[in-house]
C-alpha cells in the first residue's frame, strides 16, 4: 500500500543501504524540493549529510538568511553557505538566450559542488530535489525537451558524484505532503515553488545586477500585497518577471522611459498545466500602484493572462 509513511520508510532504508558509512552532499537551493530532499536524507543518515547552499545572486529577497536560519538554526543540519554571486554573474554576462542561461547556471552549480566536495573527505553522493515533472519535461528518449531544468540537464560527463534523487517519482503536491510529514513548518512547505536558475530566468534576456534588483524588489512587493489580501495561499505560484523592454510614461510633469514589470500568478496542482489566477481588480490595482511607487525604474505593470499550455509558467 502506498502511504507517505511507507514512502519515507522505504526511501530512508534505500538511502541508508546505498550510502553505507559514506557521505552525501546536498544541493540546497532554498526551494521546497531541495529542502525536502535534505530533510529526508538527513533523517536517513544524519551528520553524514552536508548541505551546500550556493548563493548564486539569483535568490529572492531575504532568501539566503531564511534558509540558513532554518536548516542550521532549527534543524541542526550541516550547511555550508557559499557566496558565488560574482562568479555566476560573470559567467552570465552578455548571455541572453534562455536555454544557454539555464545551462550556464546549471553547469556552474555542478562545478561548484564538485569543487566544494573535493575539499571535503569521503563525499560520494549528490542529493538533488528533482521532481517527476522535471524528469519528464527535460526530455528523455521519448519526450521532447521543453526546457532544460538545471537539476537534470547539463551534467558534465566526468562528474564524480553519484546522484540521489529521492523525489523523482513525486509531483509537487506530494512533495509538500512529504515535507509536512518530515516536520518542515507549514510556512516553508507552502512556499512558492522556485526554479533552480532562480531570478536568472525571470530577468528576460541579459542579466544585470540592476535588472535583478528590479525583479527581486517587485517580487517582494507582489508577495506582500497578495499576503495582505489573504490570497497568497490560494494562488499556486506567483512572481514577477522583467521583460527586456522599456516604455514611455509620465511621472509628475516629466516623461519617463522605464522598465515594464510582468506579473505572473497561476493556479495549478502540479505545474504541468496551469491557469491564470482571477485576482480581484482592486488587488491588481494595489499591485500595480505599489510596484510603480516602490520600485525605482518601473513605470508600467502588466498582468499575464495566458494559461499553460500554450504558455509555460516561467517566461524563460
Ligand atoms: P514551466 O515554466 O516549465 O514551470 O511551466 C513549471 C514549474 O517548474 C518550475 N521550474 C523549475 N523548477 N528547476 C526547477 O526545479 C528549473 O529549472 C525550473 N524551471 C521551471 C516553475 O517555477 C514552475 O513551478
Amino acid at each position: 500500500e502506498w502511504t507517505m509513511e511507507n514512502f519515507i520508510d522505504h526511501e530512508v532504508e534505500k538511502i541508508r543501504e546505498n550510502v553505507g558509512n559514506r557521505h552525501v552532499l546536498c544541493a540546497l537551493s532554498g526551494g521546497v524540493d531541495s529542502s525536502v530532499t535534505a530533510m529526508l536524507v538527513h533523517r536517513a543518515i544524519g551528520d553524514q549529510l552536508t548541505c551546500i547552499f550556493i548563493d548564486h545572486g539569483l535568490l529572492r529577497k531575504d532568501e539566503g538568511t531564511r534558509v540558513m536560519e532554518m536548516f542550521e538554526g532549527e534543524f541542526d543540519i550541516n550547511v555550508m553557505k557559499i557566496d558565488a554571486s560574482e562568479r555566476f554573474l560573470a559567467k552570465l554576462q552578455g548571455v541572453s538566450d534562455p536555454e544557454q542561461k539555464r545551462k550556464i547556471i546549471g553547469n556552474q552549480f555542478i562545478y561548484m559542488f564538485e569543487e566544494e566536495s573535493s575539499k571535503l573527505e569521503n563525499m560520494d553522493f549528490l542529493a538533488q530535489g528533482t521532481l517527476y515533472t522535471d524528469v519528464i519535461e527535460s526530455g528523455t528518449a521519448t519526450a521532447e525537451t521543453i526546457k532544460s531544468h538545471h537539476n537534470v540537464g547539463g551534467l558534465p560527463e566526468d562528474m564524480k558524484l553519484d546522484l540521489i534523487e529521492p523525489l523523482n517519482t513525486l509531483f509537487k503536491d506530494e512533495v509538500r505532503a512529504l515535507g509536512t510529514e518530515l516536520g518542515l513548518p507549514e510556512s516553508f512547505v507552502w512556499r512558492q515553488p522556485f526554479p533552480g536558475p532562480g531570478l536568472g530566468i525571470r530577468v528576460l534576456g541579459e542579466i544585470t545586477p540592476e535588472k535583478l534588483e528590479i525583479v527581486r524588489e517587485s517580487d517582494a512587493v507582489l508577495h506582500d500585497v497578495l499576503e495582505k489580501a489573504g490570497l497568497d495561499k490560494d494562488i499556486w505560484q506567483f512572481f514577477t518577471a522583467l521583460p527586456d523592454m522599456r516604455s514611455v510614461g509620465v511621472m509628475g510633469d516629466t516623461r519617463t522611459y522605464d522598465y515594464t514589470v510582468g506579473v505572473r500568478a497561476v493556479t495549478s496542482t502540479d505545474g504541468m498545466t496551469s491557469d491564470w489566477a482571477r485576482i480581484p481588480h482592486e488587488v491588481l490595482e494595489a499591485i500595480s500602484t505599489r510596484i510603480v511607487n516602490e520600485v525605482p525604474q518601473v513605470n508600467r505593470v502588466v498582468y499575464d493572462i495566458t494559461s499553460k499550455p500554450p504558455s509555460t509558467i516561467e517566461w524563460e
